[in-house]
């Protein structure tokens, strides 16, 4: 695992102010874990807030355009998510690919967008369980990451995280065994060495994402390059994420 493992709640579309007591809570938690790196990304109507409450976590926003400002109705940019408080943006979540058609290509220039806004990135890869199921899963996934992600980043290992997701995983309680996931982590790094040189491609932590709960973090947090966790249904509540923030504090201990 990475040295400061990145602990990352993607509240998806789930959350209204009530839920700010939750995000307290797994901010306060936080401080007592300074081991990890914490951070949450709600929904954009409550980055703002949850800026404000938080001491310690990071926060961060599931999507922005790829325009700084314009006639773009009901979007946002990354300057407007910055300004609201988020420091960084998921970008190419499955739910992302799969609900609103975006392609490898549009989030390539999102990630260029968000870059330049000065944020960083969480740049998402996953296959579905046909393409696993062919054996084609890590052929399909560094694909994937080479059309989506920007090749000119300024100190692009610290500003750059990628997360494998395996879609089938999603929400499904399933999650790959941890030799899958440490080869697909391999492979990933790979290419970002490739992609990035030794220097920056090492740096770059490579999260798991997919039915991450408390109870099986320590193990997939203890596969080969796993620098952390992209976490769904188990961030929504502090006592299940903070559980999972606290399998991450324990591996450092070892
Ligand atoms: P899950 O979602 O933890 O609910 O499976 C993970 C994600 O989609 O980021």
């Amino acid at each position: 695992m990475a040295e400061r493992p990145f602990i990352v709640g993607n509240w998806k579309m789930n959350g209204t102010r009530a839920m700010l007591s939750e995000a307290r809570a797994i901010d306060r938690g936080a401080q007592r874990l300074m081991k990890v790196e914490v951070a949450l990304a709600p929904p954009h109507t409550l980055i703002h807030a949850v800026h404000r409450e938080a001491e310690q976590i990071g926060v961060g926003a599931q999507d922005c355009h790829a325009e700084p400002d314009g006639a773009h109705t009901g979007d946002v940019s990354a300057t407007m998510v910055a300004d609201a408080g988020a420091k960084f943006v998921i970008l190419g979540h499955s739910e992302r690919r799969q609900d609103h058609g975006e392609t490898s290509k549009l989030v390539r220039s999102k990630a260029q967008a968000v870059f330049d806004a000065g944020l960083k990135v969480i740049l998402c890869c996953g296959e579905t369980e046909e393409t696993r199921d062919a054996g084609k899963a890590e052929a399909f996934v560094t694909r994937q990451l080479r059309d989506s992600l920007p090749t000119e980043v300024e100190q692009v290992g610290e500003r750059l995280s990628v997360a494998y997701e395996p879609i089938w995983a999603i929400g499904t309680g399933r999650t790959p065994t941890v030799e899958d996931v440490a080869a697909m982590h391999n492979a990933i790094r790979a290419l970002l060495v490739e992609l990035y040189g030794e220097e920056d491609g090492a740096e770059i932590r490579i999260l798991y994402g997919g039915s991450v709960k408390p109870d099986n973090a320590a193990e997939l947090l203890a596969a080969d390059n796993v620098g952390g966790a992209l976490v769904g249904g188990a961030s929504l509540t502090a006592e299940s994420f903070l559980g999972i923030v606290i399998a991450a504090a324990e591996l450092q201990d070892r």
